[in-house]
């Protein structure tokens, strides 16, 4: 019986890991395939609700589409239809990853973590989110790219 129930608590536990990621969806404006996982912490289903003057952090899980040595974030928030480059201050997308260092080999499998500071001068707004990764060898082509909504919400 009690083998059982560990064993039960297993598959259980594995299965909860497995639903935690994120809902994200393929890119529009950007042409570059979805990463393997995204999780976006604290949020499962979107919209995703991010803090204002506060950090909301995501990770992401990939397959390195070729090898890749100069690599960098972007994001691209539309509101009402409005194109907004979004700063997000981290030049180097090397220093988030967290499993192997770069460059990275073809068919590597990484892991990569963002903290993303929401600036205290942005309203409350509700945004679809491109977020993506370029190779600025390649005249920054994206590889991989996820799109989620995103509600900037005040600090409760
Ligand atoms: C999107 O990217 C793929 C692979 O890089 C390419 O084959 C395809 O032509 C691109 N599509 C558009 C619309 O640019
Ligand atoms: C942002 O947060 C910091 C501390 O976390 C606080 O000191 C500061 O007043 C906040 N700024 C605004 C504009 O709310």
């Amino acid at each position: 019986m009690k083998t059982l129930l560990t064993y039960s608590f297993v598959i259980f536990a594995a299965f909860f890991v497995h639903v935690q990621t994120t809902q994200v969806d393929q890119c529009q404006k950007i042409n570059a395939t979805l990463p393997l996982e995204v999780d976006i912490v604290n949020c499962i289903v979107p919209s995703c609700v991010f803090y204002i003057n506060s950090t909301g952090v995501m990770n992401l899980k990939f397959i390195a589409p070729r090898y890749l040595e100069n690599i960098a974030p972007a994001a691209v928030a539309s509101v009402q239809g409005l194109n907004i480059p979004y700063p997000l201050g981290q030049p180097d997308a090397c220093v988030g990853i967290t499993n192997t260092p770069c460059p990275l080999a073809e068919g590597e499998y990484v892991e990569y973590t963002y903290s993303m500071f929401v600036l205290p001068m942005f309203p409350e707004i509700d945004a679809e989110l491109e977020f993506s990764l370029q190779d600025l060898d390649r005249d920054k082509e994206p590889f991989l790219c996820f799109r989620v909504a995103l509600s900037l919400r005040k600090p409760k």
